[in-house]
Formats: C-alpha cells, structure tokens, sequence
C-alpha cells in the first residue's frame, strides 16, 4: 500500500486543525507522549504496551516514552527514545512511509527526552507523566484543548481510512478460517489459533481480546476465555478485529452448526436482515440514538414473530424493557485508533455532555453523525441468564414463551457487526467489502 502522500495529508490537516486548536485556548505548542508501560504491581513484568492514543493518532512508532513537539507553522518533532539496551530491541524505522513528515531527534535517556523539549511560553502536555510535565512548566489540566481534539479526531482523513480497511482486510481473513474451523468441530482455542494464523496477526496485535464464543458463552458480552472443550459446537460468536498502524477492525459474525435449533437458526437470519437494513440508514446527519431505537422495535417485532413473546406489541415490547432484555448493549460506537473511539458522548467541540437517553442509558454514540466519522452497527439477540431470570420475576413473565426460551439459552446469542463509515448522502460498509 502506498502511504507516504496520504500520511503526508493526514499530518498537514493534523497541523491545521491543532494551530486553531491551540490558537483558541492561547498556547505555544504541545507535547504530546507515547506513554510509559504499565508495569503489573509487585512484579517486574510490563502490559503489552499500548501508545497513548493522541499520539498514535500522529505517529505510528509503537513504543513507549517517545515525544511528539508540536507548534504553528514548524515541522512536527519526533524526539525519539532510543537508548543503548541489549534488552529488549528499539527499532529504528528510518525509512518507513511517514519518517519524512517528522524531524527526528534520538536521545539516550529519558531525562534527555525531557531535556530535548523546545519550550518556552505556554505549552500543554499530554501523556501519563503529568508531574513530571509540570516539573518543566508544561501546562497538563487543558480540558478544552484536549476535547478540540477529541472532537476533530472523529473525522477520519483517507489515511486514517485506508488503515481501517487493511485492518478491515486482515480482520476477514481470521474470520473466514476461524469459521472453517467451526464448521469442522474445533473448540474456542483451536478458532482462535485458526484466526490469528490467517488474520498473520500475534494476540497483543489484536484491537481488543477476541471474543471467541462457542454455544452459551455467546451471551456473556465481552466473553474472553478460549475453551479447549468442547468442540462441534452448534453456535459460534466471534468478535474480532485486527490491527493497522493501530487502527482496528472491530467485526463480529455469528455461525449455526446444522444441529442449531431451527427457531435459532430463523432468529439469526432476521437479525442479519436487521443488522443490513440499519447500515443502509447510515448517512451524516442521521441520530443514532434514532436508530437505536429503530434497532429496538425491529427486535420487538422479532420476539414476537418467534414467540417468544407472546401477547404484547413490538411496541409495548420496547417501552416496557422487554427488548432491552435480549438487546442489552448500545446499537454501536465510534471507531479508529480506540476501539470504542472518542467524541460519541460529546455534543460539540468544548466537550459539552450529549444528554444521556433515559431509555438507553448504554448507549455510546449519542448524537447526529458527522460525514467522515466512523461507526460500528452491531445489533445484538442474546439469552442471558441473569436477565432472564429478572424478567422471570416480573409482573409480565407470563408474556414471555419459557419453554421456548429454555430451550434456546444453551445458543447464547448473536451478534453482527460491521463498520461503517459516514457519508454526507450515504455511507461505506467496510466490512461487507472483504467479508459480504
Ligand atoms: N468488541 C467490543 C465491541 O464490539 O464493542
Ligand atoms: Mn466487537
Ligand atoms: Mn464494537
């Protein structure tokens, strides 16, 4: 893939959009830090490191401790940590594709990182070091600088989006042989290893932990074990993404084996049928609580077409939580360099609040979408045994179909989801370009 001119854009509308940035909140400049690793308490073991994503979101170099110097009308400065260490390996990227839009400086050590700062005048500091930047007279409590930022960050340039496609790319892959592996009996563990080989990904490289769900397991929501029994399962969830230049797919497809109950096997169908129906809406302006809820109405209209609920509308079925009991997570979320991405529960630039539906209080994305945003719709149908057994407890529990209900918990559920990207008169389906 060729990058180097559109990386060379995506940092010139970086730059622009951080001069007016710092212009309106009257600062010099910013410091920006690739973060430091979390080390495990009472240990001298480190999390997979992950770059604080504003930096990532200028600089794509993976390892901790570097800085981004950032200022009006000067070339942004890499100062690089790049010490003498036969510990671990500190690679040098001189010629990747996006070097040319940095001035590099190396440095050492890490007081030479601080040492190497440009500063003088108002300068603001983001990372996890915020002593440390206040020590050296950089400014570290910018919530509007940093909600500005948020804000913008939401549009995506074409860079950003053609990272989201080769992720969207490798993400299919895992998929494809993670189900050929289904169909062919193997336990949770053995999908995983199938998903990593073809997605040519290692686990720390994954957005999130895969979400590997075989039978009943579907319906814990961020389900993250890897069973080695059992296998031939009937239902498999998987919820997987990849990454590129840290920025993730996040896709979730659900299989029936052909002894999946036949009552199932119609559920999945409808929710695929809803799950396409609710990406064709997708357009700027369009308010996601808006579809949400559409979400919810099309649910209750399927409780009933498969009776498992049983004298109440599709209506009543929203109002009253019935939907929420099988749908109990939001319709979807921002997505980029986070997986649940900046700037859905914000209302505009100064980070003001989007007011909080009462109704849907999981909600992550709560405003109009914006052309150039990117989006998951994951709508999702699940059996989930602390729900169920509130709702058996309810003053309507004779609506719900139990036998029915019972009969269906050991699937779990389904969920599907693609990613979406925001047109002013439509929308792009990344996924459904490498996984239809
Ligand atoms: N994998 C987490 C999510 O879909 O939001
Ligand atoms: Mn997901
Ligand atoms: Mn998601």
């Amino acid at each position: 893939m060729q990058l180097t001119n559109p990386f060379s854009a995506h940092i010139q509308t970086l730059q622009q959009r951080l001069e007016s940035a710092l212009q309106a909140q009257q600062l010099d400049g910013l410091v920006i830090s690739a973060g430091v690793p979390h080390v495990h308490f009472a240990d001298d073991h480190e999390a997979p490191f992950q770059a604080v994503p504003h930096f990532a979101h200028w600089c794509p170099q993976p390892d901790p401790y570097h800085f981004l110097v950032l200022q009006p009308g000067k070339k942004p400065q890499l100062v690089r940590w790049s010490p003498q260490d036969y510990w671990a390996e500190h690679i040098r990227p001189l010629d990747a594709y996006w070097c040319a839009a940095f001035d590099i400086v190396e440095v050492p050590e890490r007081r030479a990182s601080w040492q190497a700062l440009p500063i003088s005048g108002r300068w603001a500091y983001i990372g996890p070091e915020t002593s440390m930047a206040q020590e050296w007279g950089l400014q570290t409590d910018v919530p509007l600088l940093v909600s500005q930022m948020d804000w913008d960050r939401g549009i995506k340039t074409p860079y950003e989006i053609l990272c989201l496609e080769e992720a969207t790319r490798l993400g299919a892959l895992g998929h494809r042989a993670a189900k050929t592996a289904f169909d062919t009996g193997a336990s949770e563990f053995e999908i995983h290893l199938a998903y990593l080989q073809a997605a040519g990904v290692n686990e720390t490289e994954l957005p999130y932990g895969a979400i590997v769900a075989l039978n009943e397991k579907g319906a814990v929501l961020h389900y993250q074990h890897k069973r080695k029994e059992p296998r031939n399962g009937h239902v498999l969830l998987l919820d997987a993404g990849a990454t590129y230049q840290r920025y993730g797919s996040d896709i979730t497809r659900t299989h029936c084996a052909p002894a999946a109950p036949e009552e199932f096997k119609m559920i999945l169908q409808r929710m695929e049928e809803i799950q396409q129906r609710t990406c064709q809406k997708v357009r700027a302006g369009i308010s996601f609580v808006e579809l949400h809820h559409e979400t919810h109405m099309a649910i209750g209209a399927l409780l009933i077409e498969s009776q498992i609920l049983r004298g109440c509308s599709a209506e009543e079925a929203v109002t009253t939580g019935k939907t929420t009991t099988f749908l109990p997570h939001g319709l979807g979320h921002m997505l980029g360099i986070q997986t649940h991405d900046v700037g859905g529960l914000q209302r505009n630039a100064l980070g003001e609040p989007e007011k909080r539906s009462t109704q849907y209080p999981r909600l992550r994305t709560l405003r109009a979408l914006r052309e150039g945003e990117v989006v998951t719709i994951e709508p999702g149908f699940y059996f989930i045994p602390v729900l169920l057994d509130k709702a058996r407890k309810d003053d309507t529990a004779g609506q719900y179909n139990w036998p029915l209900i019972d009969k269906l918990r050991g699937c779990g559920g389904i969920r599907i989801e693609d990613n979406v990207q925001v047109k002013a008169e439509g929308h792009r389906n990344l996924t459904r370009e490498y996984l239809p």
